[in-house]
């Protein structure tokens, strides 16, 4: 007893030494360096954040830096790497536990860190921590991506008491920023309204962003945030930084600024309904908080990790994409095999590779005719598509396109079988009213069963179709009654194991069906996460495709995400708005028709067969090159973006008049990211009547210009028209 005391205090006394005498220890990316500091008192803090420094030897200066005393003492207070609860700190904990005393103290010590050199470009930093009174250990993982200048953040929290203990704080970081002001840029809005951009100054207290829609990140706000330090988040200067979290379910991010004006920034799960009993040695990962801190404002740090999500997160990021022709806004639920038949024969007509059958095609008890029956059930309706599933992806080979489907497997109506014969799978009350979102409940995914069972959706339909070519994957009700009859008494756990039982599911179909292309939708974009996205393609970003309306959601996506990643379809939404304007809209973004062709007239056909044809041509540069926000529709009545090739050769510019004034002063649009020494040849695509606008006094635009002209004085491609646009392709001579 008294020997393994003695050593005890030995390896005590040995852990303490090796905390005073570590090093800072850095994590940096080519722009920014975020450096972490082991203090006396043998905790671990956040000493730096910000542009990546020059001399190694300033990385060391940092220990009198810190804020507060970190002299071992209790009263120590700083930039804590992960502030447990209980202690010093008055403010909004990382982690917080309930210990099996009771106690609701948790202090982590550092007990090492390592650094592991993943390839030329990543390197990850682990840090060990622990707290010396209860075995809890925590984790913290930070990797660099260096070329990218992205960082992702996790923890994994275990421990070793003798029952379960409750977890309910439980951030995947914590950051810090000590600047004279800081601005948010929240990303809300509703069902066809996402990602409205708004901005506010903080102040001494908190902001918490978070939602509780269960089966979704977004819908209300997404799961990313503008932090502009200093000043408002400005496009082209200033220092931003971009946070986002992989978790396609309740996520909070809470900002607080405390009393000496520093800002904290907290991101996670939400813990609200979620204290989490977590079994010994059990390990509980929190999902990935990514960021990046761009001193070049907003447009760099956007295209940061545009770079990133397509080398390293998203489904076949640097893959091709297919244009497609999809049946929802046409038909509704209404059609048959003669309707569909003729719908593939004139996405085959307009060009594009593929057709996509939307809602409305299964259910046979309960026939899936409105959204008020048949989710659950998915057999192929045989009334009104006699032949199956076989005979539609022939039909479309015959017309000469791809095939693909849409499927909502994780929801189930009360009207269909699925619910009659497992009443027991679908979320809700087993003692209240039920209530509905779209008429339909969602399924436990905390449950393996029900997990098996939606994997099968998708496994049935391959192994029936192996020639299926893309999958719409929807979502369109989040949780409303939170109770799982699988969980019994661990109802505290729905939230959490419901959206991991969703990613087993999208695990097992990206094992099996790795190169299926998938579109990840939830009542429009409401499920627009990087941890989703790692099994999808792309994904829907609203069902409101008024184009006027779209700019402003695409602006707003695209702070975040790359075009490729964005599906964007040409509709009969906004009628006032031209064929052309909707289409030059889409043509931003990963490009896709859902109407019928007998709503075109040939003139306008044409067009569209053109322009697919254009976007055919300049696919590389739409989908992988760097996309520039060059003008705000929310600062301006028009706007304006681009895509440039990564070699600088192709640049393909879009303008959009919204909503100008009469006799408005026009100003040119400066151009980004050309080679200012080249000469650009400057074209106008996608011509509606052939006639390209002029410059003031008759000339035309279209002509040759240095790259340094173009970005240094601009091109006039704003109209005083309503609702009007252009598209120039720019080429390097
Ligand atoms: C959701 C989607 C739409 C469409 C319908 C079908 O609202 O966002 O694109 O697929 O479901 O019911």
């Amino acid at each position: 007893m008294k020997k393994s005391l003695l050593a005890c205090v030995a390896l005590l006394s040995l852990f303490q030494l090796n905390a005073a005498e570590q090093a800072p220890i850095r994590i940096s990316t080519s722009e920014t360096d975020l450096i972490f500091t082991v203090a006396p008192n043998g905790r671990l803090y956040q000493t730096y954040f910000g542009k990546r420094l020059l001399n190694e030897s300033d990385v060391t200066n940092f220990l009198a830096y810190q804020q507060g005393g970190t002299d071992g003492s209790n009263s120590a207070r700083g930039w804590e790497a992960y502030p447990g609860s209980g202690a010093e700190d008055y403010y909004e904990p990382a982690f917080a536990v309930t210990h099996n005393d009771g106690n609701l103290e948790t202090i982590l010590s550092f007990v090492s860190f390592e650094t592991k050199k993943i390839d030329n470009n990543v390197t990850e930093t682990v840090f060990y921590l622990k707290d010396k009174v209860y075995p809890v250990e925590v984790t913290l993982h930070y990797v660099a991506f260096n070329k990218e200048n992205i960082i992702k953040t996790w923890s994994e929290i275990k421990h070793k008491e003798k029952k379960p203990v409750t977890i309910w704080r439980y951030a995947s970081a914590m950051l810090y920023f000590e600047s004279s002001r800081y601005f948010l840029t929240e990303f809300s809005g509703d069902w066809a309204k996402e990602a409205g951009m708004s901005t506010q100054q903080l102040q001494f207290g908190k902001k918490v962003i978070d939602t509780k829609l269960g089966s979704r990140a977004g819908m209300h706000v997404s799961p990313f945030f503008e932090l502009g330090l200093d000043g408002v988040p400005a496009e082209n200067e200033g220092t931003v930084l971009l946070g986002t979290i992989g978790w396609t379910g309740n996520f909070q991010f809470t900002f607080e600024v405390d009393n000496t004006g520093n800002l904290r920034v907290i991101s996670g799960i939400n813990p609200y309904a979620s204290a989490y009993e977590l079994k010994t040695d059990e390990v509980f990962t929190t999902p990935e908080f990514i960021f990046t801190l761009s001193d070049e404002g907003k447009g760099k740090a956007s295209r940061n990790i545009h770079d990133w999500a397509r080398e390293y997160q998203l489904k076949d990021g640097k893959g091709d994409r297919y244009t497609l022709l999809n049946n929802w806004e046409a038909t509704g639920f209404r059609f048959d095999e003669p309707k569909l038949e003729k719908l593939m024969k004139e996405a085959k007509e307009l060009g594009v590779d593929l057709f996509l059958l939307d809602d409305g095609w299964f259910a046979n008890k309960y026939p899936r005719a409105n959204d008020r029956a048949g989710l659950g059930d998915w057999d192929v309706t045989k009334e009104k598509l006699p032949n199956g599933v076989p005979h539609l992806v022939k039909a479309a080979k015959d017309a000469g396109v791809k095939f693909g489907i849409w499927i909502e497997p994780e929801m189930v109506n009360p009207k269909s079988e699925l619910f009659e014969q497992h009443p027991d799978w679908a979320i809700r009350q087993p003692n209240r009213d039920t209530y509905y979102y779209r008429n339909q409940l969602v399924l436990d995914l905390s449950n393996p069963k029900v997990q098996d069972y939606v994997f099968s959706v998708v496994d049935n339909l391959m192994k029936e179709n192996p020639d299926l070519a893309y999958f719409k994957w929807d979502c369109n009700s989040p949780i409303t009654n939170i109770y799982s009859p699988y969980l019994k008494d661990k109802q505290n756990q729905l939230y959490i194991d419901h959206v991991r039982g969703v990613y087993n599911v999208f695990n097992k179909v990206k094992q099996k069906y790795p190169n299926l292309p998938m579109m990840l939708c939830s009542g429009g974009g409401a499920r627009s996460d990087y941890e989703a996205l790692k099994y999808f393609t792309e994904f829907w970003c609203s069902d409101n495709t008024n184009p006027v309306e779209r700019l402003y959601i695409q602006w707003g996506f695209s702070q975040f995400f790359p075009t490729k990643a964005m599906a964007a379809h040409v509709t009969s939404m906004n009628k006032q708005a031209s064929i052309k304007f909707r289409t030059d809209v889409a043509m931003m973004c990963k490009l896709g028709f859902d109407l019928s062709l007998e709503e075109l007239n040939e003139k306008e056909l044409e067009f569209c067969q053109g322009a697919v044809a254009n976007y055919n041509r300049l696919k590389k540069t739409i989908l992988d090159g760097d996309f520039y926000r060059l003008v705000s529709p929310y600062e301006s009545n028009h706007t304006a973006v681009s895509h440039v090739a990564k070699d600088q050769k192709k640049a393909v510019v879009y303008a959009y008049d919204i909503n100008p004034r009469y006799g408005e002063k026009l100003l040119p649009v400066k151009l980004q990211g050309l080679e200012p020494t080249k000469t650009y040849k400057v074209e106008e695509i996608n011509q509606m009547s052939g006639a390209s606008i002029r410059f003031r006094g008759g000339k035309t635009y279209t002509g040759n210009y240095t790259g340094d002209y173009l970005m240094k004085v601009g091109l006039p491609i704003f109209t005083t028209q309503q609702i009007a646009s252009r598209i120039l392709e720019i080429t390097q001579q």
